[in-house]
């Protein structure tokens, strides 16, 4: 297989750090994007909602090395509120609704646009969105809670809108590059277990085919060939990795 460069964003998060030491293995060139304070070679510190930050990262990054694919990994996926109480839609706060949208809407598309202005010029690329089963079905707020005050859920509503964004993203942007070699995919995944509560995994693996959660690693080699050129004709398409969350109530 070619050798890649991948770009990814939240790449100090679950799925980043694993999938990032998943291709350092196969000695393959990973350029990592966080907002964390790290020195290590091809780490960038940089917050994707700042459009000045995401251009220098990505203008110093393409000076010297050629970017293949980039992968906007990077989500904030919080809980109604630090101290993980139960809420009502009703009181929810506009200032945590914007902030936490964000990441994937206004991020994604940043990190994209100076990404694309690098593809352009190469006239090849590929764009791994990163959304999630709740980008298509709510949370079910039972899964979280067995709490039924009337009005109240647990699990935020906003990361759905965003996770639903990106799908949305992945098909409109698509079309700008039809018939080029630049791609743009949507990956849909399921929950990965980590130290979920005894009853939350429960009542999750109960609703999917493959009755359990992903375990932490076990997309990197999916993604991975989905980032190389044996992956073709699926531009604007969304890939669904979610033990069949989505194929039963
Ligand atoms: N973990 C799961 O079960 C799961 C399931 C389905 C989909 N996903 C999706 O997979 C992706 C990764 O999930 P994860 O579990 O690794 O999340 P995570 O919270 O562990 O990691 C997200 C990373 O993004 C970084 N980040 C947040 N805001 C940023 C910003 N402004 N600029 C740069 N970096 C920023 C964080 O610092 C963090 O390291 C997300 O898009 C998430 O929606 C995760």
């Amino acid at each position: 297989m070619k050798k890649k460069n991948i770009l990814i964003t939240g790449s100090e998060g679950l799925i980043g750090k694993s999938f990032r030491k998943f291709m350092e293995k196969k000695s393959k060139n990973i350029f990592c994007i966080d907002l964390k304070n790290i020195k290590r070679k091809n780490y960038f510190k940089c917050d994707i909602t700042n459009e000045n930050q995401v251009k220098k990262v990505i203008e110093s990054i393409s000076k010297k090395n050629k970017i293949d694919v980039l992968i906007n990994n990077a989500s904030v996926n919080p809980n109604a509120d630090s101290k993980m109480k139960t809420f009502k839609f009703t009181d929810y706060s506009l200032e945590k609704w914007k902030k936490n949208i964000e990441v994937d809407i206004v991020g994604s598309f940043l990190v994209s646009k100076y990404a694309l202005r690098v593809f352009q010029k190469q006239n090849y690329g590929k764009i791994i969105n990163i959304s999630s089963i709740y980008g298509l079905v709510g949370p079910d707020q039972n899964l979280y809670t067995s709490k039924t005050k009337k009005y109240y859920g647990y699990k935020n509503l906003e990361y759905s809108v965003a996770k639903a964004g990106l799908i949305g993203f992945t098909k409109a942007l698509a079309s700008f590059y039809k018939s080029s070699k630049i791609e743009i995919i949507c990956f849909i995944l399921g929950g990965i277990e980590n130290k979920p509560p005894k009853k939350f995994k429960q009542k999750y693996n109960s609703k999917n085919i493959s009755q359990r959660m992903a375990k932490v690693g076990e997309y990197n080699e999916i993604i991975n060939f989905y980032c190389s050129d044996k992956a073709s004709y699926v531009s604007g398409s969304c890939v669904y990795v979610d033990g069949g969350a989505l194929s039963i109530l």
